[in-house]
C-alpha cells in the first residue's frame, strides 16, 4: 500500500523572506515508508531511462540522488557550492528564487557519453537544475532524466530544461 506523499510536506510561510512559502521535505525524509516509497519511484524512472550515474546538487540534491544510486547499485556525484570540492573542478552560475550562486563538479566525476540522471528535491526556478545540467554536459555526460520530489509550477522552471525528460513526484 502506497502512501500519499503530499502529506509529508510542510508548507511554511514566509521563509526565508517574506511572500516565499518554503515547501519543507524533512517530514518526508523523516518517515521510513514515505522515503523509500520516493527513492523506489525514481528509482524505476531512472532504470527505464538506462541511469548510469546519478549527480545531485547541494544540499537536497543529495538527499533525493544518494538513496536512488545506493537501490540501483550505481554511483552519485555532487555538485557542490564554492570552496568544497578539493581537487580540479568545471563550474557554472545561476540565480535563484532568492539569491545568486556557483555550483561545482570535479572534472573526473562524469565519463564522457555516461548516462546521467539529475536529481533535487524541488524545481522552483530552475536554475539551479540548468547550472547543474550545464555542469554535467561540460563533462561530456548525456543527461537522460531529471527527477525532483517537487514542483512549483507557479515559477515555471520546467520551461528552462523543456529540452529533458523529467519526473516530479509532486506539484505546489
Ligand atoms: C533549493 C532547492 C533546489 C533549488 C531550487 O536549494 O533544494 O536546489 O533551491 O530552486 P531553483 O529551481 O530556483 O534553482 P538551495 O539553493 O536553497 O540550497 P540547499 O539545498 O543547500 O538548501
Ligand atoms: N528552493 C527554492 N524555492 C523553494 C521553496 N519555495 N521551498 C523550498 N525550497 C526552495
Amino acid at each position: 500500500m502506497s502512501v500519499n506523499l503530499r502529506d509529508y510536506i510542510a508548507s511554511v510561510p514566509d521563509f526565508p523572506e517574506k511572500g516565499v512559502t518554503f515547501r519543507d521535505i524533512s517530514p518526508l525524509m523523516a518517515d521510513g515508508v514515505a522515503y523509500a516509497q520516493a527513492t523506489d519511484e525514481i528509482a524505476a524512472y531512472a532504470k527505464k531511462l538506462g541511469v548510469e550515474m546519478i549527480v545531485g546538487p547541494e544540499a537536497r540534491g543529495f538527499i533525493v540522488g544518494c538513496p536512488v544510486a545506493y537501490k540501483m547499485g550505481i554511483g552519485f556525484a555532487p555538485a557542490r557550492k564554492k570552496g568544497k570540492l578539493p581537487r580540479p573542478t568545471v563550474s557554472a552560475s545561476y540565480g535563484l528564487e532568492y539569491g545568486q550562486s556557483t555550483l561545482y563538479l570535479h572534472q573526473d566525476a562524469i565519463k564522457p557519453g555516461q548516462r546521467v540522471l539529475v536529481t533535487d528535491d524541488l524545481l522552483a526556478t530552475g536554475g539551479t537544475i540548468a547550472a547543474t545540467i550545464e555542469l554535467v554536459e561540460a563533462l561530456g555526460g548525456i543527461v537522460v532524466g531529471t527527477a525532483f520530489l517537487i514542483e512549483l509550477k507557479d515559477l515555471k522552471g520546467r520551461d528552462k530544461i523543456k529540452n529533458y525528460d523529467m519526473l516530479a513526484l509532486m506539484d505546489f
